[in-house]
């Protein structure tokens, strides 16, 4: 069954969501497999950097519906946990990710994306937590981490309405970083992925996880973990490249050390 695809380009691993003909919607045999490629991905220190994206019309239009039918609420309460593992997995990458949204990020597609470190969305992009229309509510991120990144009252808004945003909405909302013509969303997302696969990974991974950490830390608590941080990248191979490779007018080549 055709769930997620990934490939490597170069440094850069792509994600590509693939159940085109039910537009991507995430069942179980999807998370799963989501879940053992970003198993995978934690373990090969040469991906530097990850783009998730879907293919055909949708990024993701939300959890898996027909699977959905039936469930029981413990069902319902295991599948809402499998999906917070699967993008907890995916925000606690130590390489950044992009999410190019391609088309439609409705309910756990839109909290998939929001699970990636920023967003690069297609003209052609619609985003939405639909699940009250359904009778139901999200169940991957909704009402926490989508608060996060937008604010507490425009994710009220999208998740008490139901109604979708288009992808210049989601760029006023700072949902989306940039938005792109729909046939340069990919190469975009690619070019600034491998941008970053260039720089020293040890620095890109500590400083992604202060970013990350730093949000629910107290802001003195923040600062002496940068500090710390900061000290620490003193120790590292990269750092003395860097450092003598600007001094030496020269491009740095960073190992990882
Ligand atoms: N779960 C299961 N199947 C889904 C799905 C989902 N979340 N979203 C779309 N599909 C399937 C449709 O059932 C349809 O399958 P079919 O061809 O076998 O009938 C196929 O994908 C295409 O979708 P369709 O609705 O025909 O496309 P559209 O262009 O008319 O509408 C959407 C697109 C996104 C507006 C519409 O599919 C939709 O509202 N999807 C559900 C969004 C949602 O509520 N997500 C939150 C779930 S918690």
């Amino acid at each position: 069954m055709k769930t997620v695809r990934s490939e490597r380009r170069g440094a850069v691993a792509l994600l590509t969501l693939d159940r085109p003909d039910a537009l991507n919607a995430l069942n179980r045999a999807l998370l799963e497999r989501l879940e053992a490629l970003l198993a995978e991905l934690r373990e090969d220190p040469s991906v530097r950097a990850v783009v998730v994206t879907g293919e055909g019309r949708a990024f993701a239009a939300g959890a898996d519906i027909a699977e959905m039918q039936d469930f029981t609420p413990a069902e319902g309460e295991a599948f809402s946990r499998l999906g917070h593992r699967v993008f907890g997995a995916l925000e606690e990458l130590a390489v950044p990710t992009i999410a190019a949204v391609n088309g439609f990020a409705l309910g756990g597609g839109c909290e998939l994306a929001a699970a990636c470190d920023w967003i690069y969305a297609s003209e052609k992009a619609r985003f939405g937590q639909p699940e009250v229309n359904l009778g139901i509510l999200p169940g991957f991120g909704g009402t926490s981490r989508l608060a996060r990144r937008v604010g507490v009252a425009w994710a009220k808004e999208l998740v008490l309405t139901g109604a979708p945003i288009t992808a210049d909405e989601a760029l006023r909302i700072g949902l989306a970083n940039r938005v792109f013509e729909a046939d340069s969303l990919l190469d975009g997302a690619l070019a600034v992925a491998a941008t970053i696969a260039e720089k020293g990974p040890l620095a890109v991974a500590q400083a992604k996880r202060l970013l990350h950490e730093g949000q629910d830390a107290d802001a003195r608590v923040a600062h002496v973990m940068e500090q710390s941080a900061f000290g620490l990248a003193f120790a590292s191979e990269d750092r003395k490249e860097g450092m003598a490779a600007f001094l030496e007018k020269r491009d740095p080549k960073f190992e990882g050390r």
